[in-house]
């Protein structure tokens, strides 16, 4: 099977530098997805989590609904937690819901909220119900994403699709939930955020003058992609130092659910190819590393972490970047029209 990915990577690549404008960034995808391929395979017998009760857990998933974080709802009922499935469609989530209990996962608790993460009004409005209806919750997974659109599109509020979806709405959902996540933390066992990034920050860089001009005529999938998951795990290291300065018991974790065999991939060469994606993690594999940053009492201490393979994974030296994160952060904040972050608290 590796021989064979060597050999459609080879083609891939071929093809990428004929027809594609951003062909140097379609080879870096290839390369640094082959790498994390052989990181999943070598990290097999580490991606393992187990399933401990926590009966009074209140754990929120964006895009809960479907691919990997579908299979991370599964696992939280498992561990008999309420779980509140953000989703763009409501039938679906509750579809979802009879499948499961059908499946027979009759722990837990599961509700759907509508989200929309195109839409700041969306995730506002999403904040206000679950403040409504909950004085804390415990657990918030920005899981969400879209990966290569087919083409450039600019959501309501006049940013890149991908940015919005992936990273600023989930930026802006965090801040709105931060009083309920604080209620929910305590010294002994904090509540968590964990951002689920990908590899693909790696590869990639945050350009403020791409970010803010990206147009149909500047716009690049895969840059576009890269960045938002680079700014989810920059801002999974601000944000950790900023809550630590403030002494809240809450946890912030970026996660890389692996290569995993999703529709995410529905705009690549590859995801065409079900043959190809076969030796891929599954969905349930992916969810593994996600569901230990949520749970496992191992890294209780050690937030603002990048996890891959439910081990601690250095972030690209561009993360680490202080002069980098702080304009990145006054960025978001005026994109999402937020003075302070903790502006809620
Ligand atoms: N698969 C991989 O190999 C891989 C690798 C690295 C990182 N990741 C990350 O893992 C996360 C989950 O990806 P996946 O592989 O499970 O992809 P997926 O199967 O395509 O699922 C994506 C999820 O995001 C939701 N979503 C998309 N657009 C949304 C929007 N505008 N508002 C609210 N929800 C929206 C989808 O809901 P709908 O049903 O409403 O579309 C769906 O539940 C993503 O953040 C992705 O970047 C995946």
């Amino acid at each position: 099977m590796i021989f064979e990915t060597i050999i459609f990577a080879f083609i891939a690549i071929g093809i990428a530098i004929y027809y594609n404008k951003c062909w140097l960034c379609e080879i870096k995808y290839y390369i640094i997805g082959f790498i994390y391929h052989l990181h999943d395979i070598f990290s097999i017998r580490h991606n393992k989590i187990e399933l401990l009760s926590k009966p009074n857990k209140i754990a929120i998933v964006t895009g809960g609904s479907r691919g990997i974080g579908m299979e991370v709802v599964k696992k939280l009922l498992q561990c008999d937690m309420e779980v509140i499935i953000a989703c763009r469609t409501i039938n679906t989530g509750e579809n979802l819901i009879l499948e499961m209990r059908k499946s027979g996962i009759t722990s837990g608790r599961a509700k759907v909220y509508k989200l929309d993460n195109t839409s700041l009004k969306s995730v506002r409005e999403f904040a206000t119900k679950i403040k409504a209806d909950y004085d804390k919750i415990h657990i918030l997974i920005n899981n969400a994403g879209i990966m290569f659109p087919s083409k450039y599109n600019k959501t309501e509020d006049g940013y890149e699709e991908q940015w919005t979806v992936n990273y600023l709405s989930h930026f802006l959902l965090t801040s709105l939930l931060l009083p309920l996540l604080k209620v929910g933390g305590n010294p002994g066992e904090c509540s968590r955020i964990v951002n689920v990034t990908s590899c693909a920050h790696d590869i990639s860089t945050i350009d403020f003058d791409y970010i803010i001009n990206c147009s149909e005529k500047t716009f690049c999938k895969h840059a576009s992609y890269g960045q938002s998951k680079l700014a989810q795990t920059m801002f999974t290291i601000i944000l950790q130092r900023l809550l630590n300065e403030k002494s809240l018991n809450i946890l912030v974790y970026a996660v890389h659910p692996g290569i995993v065999r999703t529709d995410l991939f529905k705009n690549t060469l590859i995801g065409n190819n079900k043959w190809m994606m076969a030796a891929w993690k599954t969905p349930d594999k992916g969810a593994t590393p996600i569901v230990y940053a949520t749970v496992s009492t191992d890294i209780e201490t050690k937030g603002g972490i990048y996890i891959s393979n439910c081990r601690e994974l250095a972030v690209p030296s561009l993360a680490l970047d202080k002069e980098i994160q702080k304009q990145l952060f006054e960025l978001s904040l005026k994109q999402v029209h937020l003075e302070n972050f903790f502006q809620y608290l």
